[in-house]
Parts: structure tokens; sequence; C-alpha cells
């Protein structure tokens, strides 16, 4: 997993998205966390972050590398994205890297669900997110934080969601929706996955939106990467 960084109107740094490493040269992230605003633009993500409170992140007395921080060279939305919609249909975006990553043993990309190779997700089906967003404290958190939740029933969340007057589409998924057990502000752009019976991590989602955080009843809303997968091979280039 990435930590997107970005630089406000005084030059400021600060964190607002996650995102995930697909290859040494790719990000994939929300297109919303990538569209610049009066309050902050892009500029780098950062890789092999835990802590972000310290220089070196040890648990146990076994330490990280320390991080690697690499420019977005390029942007690259959704075609179909559009800003203005609040539905945030097609809500992803791929970050061309300056230079390619190393991996090691922190560092390593997650696999894309191949719609031809991956059984398509079920609702009630555990799914695991991740990131640095706001906790219970209703504050963004130093630690890096996982969570398991539950896929929902697409029909079911999208009549909920139609209660509010947003629109979801196939290419959404939602999970969650048990009281407070949800991704929220600050994770958006990273990964909603799933393990393989092989133990292998599959990317599933992305954090994309919700209704407040942790309301029972109320999933958080994903962007479905199946979808995704031949427009992101088809855009990626070595
Ligand atoms: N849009 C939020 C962000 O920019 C993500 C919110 C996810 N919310 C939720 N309830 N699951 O960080």
């Amino acid at each position: 997993m990435v930590i997107l960084v970005y630089v406000d109107p005084r030059g400021n740094r600060h964190f607002d998205c996650g995102g995930s490493l697909i290859n040494n040269l790719y990000v994939l992230t929300a297109a919303h966390c990538v569209i610049e605003t009066e309050q902050r633009r892009l500029v780098n993500v950062r890789v092999g972050e835990y802590d972000i409170s310290k220089h070196i992140d040890c648990v146990r007395g076994v330490c990280n590398p320390a991080i690697v921080e690499v420019q977005v060279k390029e942007s690259i939305f959704h075609p179909q994205y559009d800003d203005d919609n609040e539905n945030l249909h097609h809500d992803i975006a791929l970050l061309r890297l300056n230079q390619s990553i190393e991996l090691n043993g922190y560092v390593q990309p997650v696999c894309l669900p191949l719609a031809r190779a991956s059984p398509p997700i079920s609702a009630e089906e555990l799914l695991v997110v991740s990131g640095w967003g706001c906790t219970l404290k209703n504050q963004p958190s130093n630690i890096k934080q996982r969570l398991s939740i539950r896929a929902t029933d697409h029909e079911t969340c999208v009549n909920r969601f139609a209660s509010a007057g947003t629109t979801l589409i196939p290419s959404q998924l939602c999970a969650g929706g048990e009281f407070l057990h949800d991704s929220c502000k600050g994770d958006s752009g990273g990964p909603l996955m799933r393990q393989s019976y092989r133990g292998v991590w599959y990317q599933e989602g992305i954090v994309s939106f919700g209704k407040g955080c942790g309301l029972r009843g109320w999933p958080g809303v994903y962007t479905r990467v199946a979808h995704y997968t031949n427009w992101i091979q088809d855009t990626i280039r070595p």
C-alpha cells in the first residue's frame, strides 16, 4: 500500500488518500484523490510506510527498510470519471511514477482480479480494507489500519443509496454497513482486498465514498476493480 502526498498552496505537505502498487511503476487509486483543487495538488507517493510518526518503523524489534518517496510523473483518470457527478462513477485513476520502485519483503504489488479468472464477489464474503484514514477518534491514524468487512448484496446497497439520491452502478461494490466497522475519510484510494484460497491477495475495490462512516445499514462504496482490469492493462506502458 502507498500513501499519497499532497502540497497545499503554502507549500505544506499533507496526506489525504491511499493507493496501491500494481507493479513497480504504477499506483492504482481513486480518481477523486487525484483531482487538483485549490487546497491540494498531488505530488508524491510514499512507499513502505507503516507508522507516519516514525522515521524507521519497528515492531517487536523487527524494522522495515526506510520509506521511499517518488514523484508522480503522470496522473491518468478513467475517461468516464466526471468530477461534477456526485455518484462518483468510475472513481479510478492510475499514477505513473517517476522511477521504478524496488520491491522487498514489505513492498510488494497487489494482484488484480482478471475477469476471466476470478470468481465474482458474493454477498457476505469477507474482504479486507486498509489505510491511514479516520478511526473511532475521528482523526486520521498514524499507523496503517486494516479491517475485515463483508461484501454487501449489490441490490440491497443500490436500494439503500437510492434512498439518499445516489445512483450506484454495477462497477461499484459495497462492503461493510456494520456499526463502526468501515473505511472513512482519508482511506479513499486505498485497496479493498480478497485473499484467494491460495493465500494470494487480490485488489477487488478502491475506497470511494460512504454516508458518514460506520453507520449501521450504510455500507462503504468501492470502485469494483474487476470491471476496470481491461482499462488498466490497456493504459499501463513499460
Ligand atoms: N471519500 C473518503 C475519502 O476521501 C472515503 C470515505 C469512505 N467512507 C466510508 N464510509 N466508507 O477518504
